[in-house]
């Protein structure tokens, strides 16, 4: 070896130690400051505050001619990017049908950052690919879903109804003769979609994309806690996909799947559930019975970041026969990887992809089956808590709390926005808005795992207080 060649290598040796040693640093600091942010988010408001908002304008600007020291920029997303979050860790955020994160699956998650696996292809990732076929398969398991179904982990239920019926699509379509991969829809044979009137807006925009159309679709109307009304269903068939909904992203409600599934089985149209988060309620024996006869369905759509608490984001698509989704899905160039395995990719929109799996794995793994049917008990559990105080209290509780959703009427529309605008402002806890069949109520959705009796009983206080004005 040359001296030249000696001084380079010992340079590039230190070199390396050094990006190693700074790398290592940034990370015990990132992880400081993320358990400082998780220490502190009891005790700040759950919406940040307006101030903490505005100051995020300190990260605005021209992208700096050079470049800035990775020390520096955690320092500005932790002085300024954290306090504008909103404290979703807290236990007291009840907006939307958000849950927290899972210590383990948090964990998983920047397990799979320093990864930086691509779970595309099973050359790419043993791991991530191995994690996510364990996964998926529990969560059939946990929703009782028949054995062989199969499916992809995505980004959302959004994805996932997208996903779920895309396969659909494809199986009713190559039924009739129609490659609808590969000739798309002009001039194919038209399929009948049924929704309900409350169909969730991502089953629509799902369709949407898919070329469906948003509004070519029958909707059937629904009762007072708005459920599909079996009786007034269309005529079904073997062109026909029926999306039934487990779980109102509203009242909390179950379609009668029960009472509608066989008759659609035997006509041979295709059932897709969209179950966000109701389909977990399967996974507790004392909720499991709101979800008999989604099991009959051809395909489902649920999502890991709302109930079971496995962090953004995390949704399933789960389909009976796997062959369609892939049928649907399947990618090919000559570079890819074919062949027998189970490739993510062959199953999934999207090609490049997060090791989402990963977390999902870690998130079930941590609470077993128990874990997971005590989170739907004990949000419940806490659903009906709030229902009885606000009712105590004399305010109109416009659903039957089945699971984890409340929604709550406090005397009219200026009354309970206004009731909601004061919540959101004062900080103890948070919850949104809603229109309910014509009524304006406040939404309580009980979906994070970190939940306690004592946060119910503060966020009721705030709620009782925030309605006086
Ligand atoms: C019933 C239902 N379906 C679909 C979705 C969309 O889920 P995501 O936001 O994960 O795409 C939601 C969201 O709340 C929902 O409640």
């Amino acid at each position: 070896m040359s001296v030249s060649e000696s001084n380079h290598s010992s340079r590039s040796s230190s070199t390396v130690t050094s990006v190693t040693e700074n790398r290592t640093a940034l990370l015990k600091r990132a992880a400081r400051d993320a358990m400082d942010y998780l220490e502190g988010v009891d005790a700040r408001p759950v919406a940040p505050t307006a101030q903490a908002v505005t100051a995020l304008n300190s990260l605005r600007g021209p992208l700096p001619p050079g470049p800035t020291s990775a020390e520096t920029v955690l320092h500005l997303l932790h002085e300024f990017g954290s306090p504008a979050t909103v404290g979703k860790n807290s236990g007291r955020f009840f907006g939307f049908v958000n849950g927290g994160c899972l210590p383990a699956a948090l964990a998983a998650s920047w397990m799979v950052s320093a990864w930086d696996q691509n779970a595309a292809f099973f050359v790419q990732s043993p791991t991530a690919v191995v994690l996510e076929e364990i996964a998926l398969e529990w969560v059939r398991e946990l929703l009782g879903l028949p054995v062989g179904t199969g499916g992809a982990v995505v980004t959302g239920a959004t994805m996932a109804n997208f996903s779920a019926l895309s396969a659909a699509r494809h199986e009713l379509l190559a039924r009739q003769g129609w490659d609808v991969e590969a000739d798309g829809l002009f001039g194919a044979p038209p399929i009948t979609v049924v929704v309900s009137e409350e169909a969730h807006a991502s089953v629509t925009k799902a369709l949407g994309l898919l070329g469906l159309g948003r509004n070519r679709v029958i909707r059937v109307p629904v009762d007072g806690q708005g459920r599909m009304r079996a009786d007034a269903l269309p005529h079904l068939d073997a062109n026909t996909i029926l999306c039934l909904q487990a779980g109102n992203v509203n009242t909390g409600a179950f379609d009668p799947a029960a009472a509608i599934c066989p008759a659609a089985r035997a006509a041979g149209a295709w059932i897709h559930v969209d179950g966000a988060f109701g389909l977990w309620a399967a996974a507790s024996p004392e909720h499991h019975r709101w979800t008999k006869g989604f099991e009959l369905a051809d395909s489902w759509a649920t999502d890991g970041h709302k109930w079971p608490n496995i962090g953004y984001d995390c949704g399933i698509a789960l389909v009976r026969d796997p062959k369609t989704l892939k049928a649907a899905m399947s990618i090919d160039a000559a570079y890819l990887v074919q062949g027998e395995r189970r490739e993510p990719s062959h199953y999934n929109p999207e090609l490049s992809r997060r090791a989402r799996g990963v977390e999902l794995w870690a998130g079930l793994r941590s609470l077993g089956r128990s874990g997971m049917a005590q989170i739907v008990s004990r949000t419940s559990e806490h659903a009906r808590r709030f229902a009885a105080g606000l009712a105590a209290a004399g305010y109109t509780i416009l659903n039957d709390v089945v699971i984890n959703q409340v929604l709550v009427d406090f005397g009219s529309p200026e009354k309970t926005l206004a009731t909601v605008a004061r919540l959101q402002a004062e900080g103890t806890c948070w919850c949104g808005s809603t229109v309910w069949q014509g009524k304006t109520a406040m939404r309580i959705s009980v979906s994070s795992w970190a939940t306690t009796k004592e946060d119910v009983d503060r966020s009721l206080a705030a709620m009782l207080k925030a309605a006086k004005g």
